[in-house]
């Protein structure tokens, strides 16, 4: 096991690069101008005109919905997903020697949460609000009859308050960054684990190719920036690093980008691979040419470690 490299001179690099658009201008209430307006709007047409309308402008920009998003995730997943260096450090690390029960802020298909019940027996609870990987899920774990292992679901966003267990381990793997920097959630969190229990939260680290390549956008939330923003709030962690090296091919076949590229370039850039701008092609292509002659790269994902044990401030249950 590792510990992250990446320093907070990192951190504050990439935090600086940030630029605040239009949307971001914040009204009272949490709302920005522009979607106020848009709001005000289309509030004001009948319903299945704004529908068209909404959809129409969602098209124009070419942004992907949540649901487009996810099913190129689960084509890119196969061949670049950091679930299998995840388990691998999990049985490193001896924690599942001692773990019975486990929930999942969103699982995804599950694959990770499924066999880590089949090969040591875990009880699972999950949050998914995507339905296609609840399907997934449950379908795979009817299959490998695993169903009376499932012990609590919630088929929604992530809702730390309506937990009605308490786990040993809670695992949040690619999907922190919708609680963001939010100490509620992580203390309500916390207060679902066992004494001994363990959050782990994994995320992109900023070491990451499509982080260093700046293909990801750089408001994204890294590994480094939640511990940095740990270290601030005075909550004791611990930050390890997983490695998943990948074909330099499945992205780059005769000087042009391949399918499962353009995939990539569409899922971090949030659009449709006709919208995807030509500085973010090239950008990439001009990285994997850099690359060719070692014939990989390298996804880095920090892990973040919360024992329940060693949190020296009082936790609300
Ligand atoms: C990048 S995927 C990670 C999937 C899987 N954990 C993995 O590591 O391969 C992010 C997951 O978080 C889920 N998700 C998004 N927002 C969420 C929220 N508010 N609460 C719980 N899960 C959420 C998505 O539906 C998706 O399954």
């Amino acid at each position: 096991m590792r510990q992250l490299s990446c320093t907070n001179a990192a951190v504050n690099e990439n935090t600086q690069k940030r630029r605040v658009g239009t949307d971001q201008l914040i009204l009272t209430g949490g709302r920005s101008i522009r979607s106020w307006i848009r709001h005000r709007v289309t509030q004001a047409l009948p319903s299945p005109l704004a529908r068209t309308l909404k959809w129409v402008r969602s098209r124009g920009r070419g942004r992907l919905s949540a649901e487009a998003r996810w099913q190129i995730f689960d084509r890119i997943s196969p061949h670049m997903s950091m679930v299998d260096p995840l388990y691998e450090w999990l049985l490193e690390s001896g924690m599942l020697d001692s773990a019975e029960s486990l929930f999942s802020i969103g699982p995804g298909d599950g694959r990770l949460e499924l066999r880590l019940a089949k090969n040591f027996g875990l009880t699972v609870g999950y949050a998914e609000p995507t339905v296609a990987f609840r399907d997934s899920l449950e379908a795979s774990a009817d299959a490998a009859g695993l169903t009376n292992r499932i012990v609590e679901r919630q088929e929604g966003p992530y809702k730390p308050r309506r937990l009605t267990r308490r786990y040993d381990l809670i695992l949040s793997s690619g999907s922190w960054y919708a609680a963001g920097y939010d100490r509620g959630t992580l203390d309500q969190t916390l207060s679902a684990l066992t004494p001994n229990g363990v959050l782990i939260i994994a995320l992109s680290s900023c070491d990451d190719f499509f982080m260093t390549e700046r293909i990801t956008r750089p408001t994204v939330m890294t590994a480094e920036d939640l511990a940095h923003w740990l270290g601030n709030q005075g909550v004791e962690h611990e930050v390890h690093r997983v490695e998943r090296r990948v074909s330099n091919d499945l992205l780059l076949e005769s000087g042009q980008l391949t399918e499962l590229a353009r995939d990539v370039l569409s899922f971090y850039t949030l659009r449709h691979w006709y919208k995807v701008p030509s500085r973010d092609r090239d950008r990439l292509k001009a990285s994997l040419f850099r690359n060719k002659e070692r014939g990989f790269f390298t996804r880095v994902r920090g892990l973040v470690v919360l024992y329940k044990s060693r949190q020296t401030y009082v936790v609300h249950v």
